[in-house]
């Protein structure tokens, strides 16, 4: 597997506290990984530094074939290369149908094949129910948005983040509030997006990690504690100690 993303020797503090330390992370081009520890061990800030929104004091973030340095790159410029970001409150527009949500979600690409095309809306018609069946919402696709249960904007807005067809997807705690049918829809979404993109989902629900079935990296004080699969990591002393036996 080519590597599609490098995180080397990244460290940032905030007012003297050192919330990311050396840490050094790689990831796949059709991975799926997920992210756990303890609370403060640095995760979201680690999507953060990804996504271009904190700037580490030291280190590289290295991105695609090309080795570009997404550290030299704005947010939005980011966003562009490919890396999309699940926050956790939904943006979806309540008053739009899903449809015209995802609709709209894919008239944001700027790509200039798309520009060019002959018939593009007739293509996103399609594409807009293509990613309802993805997202598992074919049959509330002419509901209004604001009228669909939490879980179901969640998915939503997941469908809106794969209409821009990103090479890498950051999930940062997508199981809370869900009910458990619910998460496990969500694990269904992820693991399919996965297998085109790079997904890295950050999560403190152990089921919903081992259902992921996925490479699990331990974050513990900024750096990385343990790596492996969720058996492999629960099992180590480390872990258990830091995070799973409190
Ligand atoms: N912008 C900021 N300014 C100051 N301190 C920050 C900032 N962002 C994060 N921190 C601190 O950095 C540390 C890591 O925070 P972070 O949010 O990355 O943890 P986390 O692993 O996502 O935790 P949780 O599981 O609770 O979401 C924490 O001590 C936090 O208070
Ligand atoms: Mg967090």
């Amino acid at each position: 597997m080519t590597t599609l993303l490098e995180v080397s020797g990244v460290s940032v503090s905030f007012d003297g506290f050192k919330a990311i330390n050396n840490l050094s992370f790689q990831i796949g081009n059709a991975e799926m990984r997920a992210i756990i520890g303890p609370n403060g061990a640095g995760k979201t800030t680690f999507m953060d530094i990804i996504t271009g929104k904190t700037r580490p004091d030291q280190g590289r973030v290295i991105w695609g074939e090309k080795s570009v340095s997404l550290l030299k790159m704005s947010e939005a410029q980011i966003a562009r290369a490919g890396v999309g970001r699940k926050f956790q409150r939904p943006t979806v527009f309540e008053d739009q149908t899903v449809f015209d949500n995802l609709l709209m979600a894919l008239k944001n690409d700027r790509s200039p094949w798309r520009v060019l095309m002959f018939k593009p809306k007739f293509r996103d018609l399609g594409k807009a129910e293509e990613l309802a069946s993805e997202i598992g919402l074919s049959d509330e696709i002419h509901r209004k948005a604001g009228e669909l249960s939490h879980g179901q904007k969640q998915w939503l807005e997941i469908g809106m983040l794969l209409a821009q067809e990103p090479r890498l997807l950051l999930v940062d705690e997508p199981a809370a509030g869900m009910t458990l049918a619910e998460r496990e829809h969500t694990t269904d979404i992820l693991v399919e997006a996965a297998k085109t993109r790079a997904v890295v989902v950050v999560e403190h629900d152990m089921e919903f990690v081992r259902r992921l079935n996925c490479k699990v990296t331990v974050l513990h004080e900024g750096s990385v504690l343990a790596e492996g699969s969720l058996d492999h990591v629960t099992a180590n002393q480390d872990v258990i100690d830091v995070y799973l036996g409190r």
